[in-house]
């Protein structure tokens, strides 16, 4: 089954309330926010005091993107602020194991995410832990950009690794997820599609939007 998941500092931060509530309607099947701490990646976004406000507005999972160093001090603040899942850079100043133990350990979905240069065997002594992987497919801080061809390979590679492994987390795909990539990340292994200006913000109504894209992505999966 593959989910998508609006890329709120893509959103109308402006209209954020109404923003939802169409996207809601539209079927959007989680929220991605991305953190930015102007240390881990060079850009500030969005704190918890703000997603809570948004917490009130929708029961929708809303997915927590720490692209922050030293991530295990925020768990808890994102974790009570209403946050279902959290992921947090494995190449960031952090402990990974106890990070995402303490993560589980609040009753939430714990997953690793890795810029596109960070090999998968990152992965290796924690994916028994690790409840989804968050690939990088743009250089993370900005929306916008380019995806990055290799990630194609990348992603195919970790599920063959989770194949092996016997295990089962998801595979998101984060950073210009366009119509013309969904496809192929679909057929490579993905299911979790963080969505932003490449497939989703691209006009005022969010509902129809978030509608097309959902039957987009429901007619490529059949395809594979
Ligand atoms: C990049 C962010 C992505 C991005 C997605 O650092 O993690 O969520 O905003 O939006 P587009 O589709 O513009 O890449
Ligand atoms: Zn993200």
């Amino acid at each position: 089954m593959a989910l998508i998941g609006p890329s709120m500092m893509c959103a109308d931060w402006g209209n954020l309330k109404e923003s939802i509530r169409q996207l809601d309607r539209g079927g959007a099947d989680f929220y991605h926010f991305d953190i930015m701490d102007g240390n881990f990646v060079p850009n500030f976004t969005m704190g918890p005091d703000l997603l809570r406000t948004l917490r009130a507005y929708t029961d929708k999972p809303f997915d927590i993107h720490l692209m922050v160093e030293e991530p295990e001090r925020y768990i808890d603040m994102f974790a009570d602020a209403g946050a279902n899942w959290i992921s947090v850079h494995a190449e960031s100043k952090t402990h990974l194991q106890r990070a995402l133990q303490q993560i589980r350990g609040r009753g939430l979905k714990a997953g690793v995410a890795l810029n596109p240069s960070t090999p998968l065997s990152f992965l290796e002594y924690v994916i028994d832990v690790t409840d989804y992987v968050c690939l990088m497919t743009v250089n993370p801080g900005f929306a916008g950009q380019t995806f990055i061809p290799s990630m194609y390979r990348k992603i195919s590679d970790l599920r063959e690794m989770i194949q092996a492994n016997g295990v089962h987390p998801e595979i998101q795909v984060d950073g210009n997820i366009s119509f013309e990539a969904i496809p192929q990340v679909l057929e490579h292994g993905a299911s979790w599609l963080v969505c932003g200006t490449s497939s989703l913000f691209r006009s005022d109504n969010l509902e129809q939007a978030a509608s097309e894209l959902k039957s987009f992505v429901a007619t490529a999966r059949k395809m594979i």
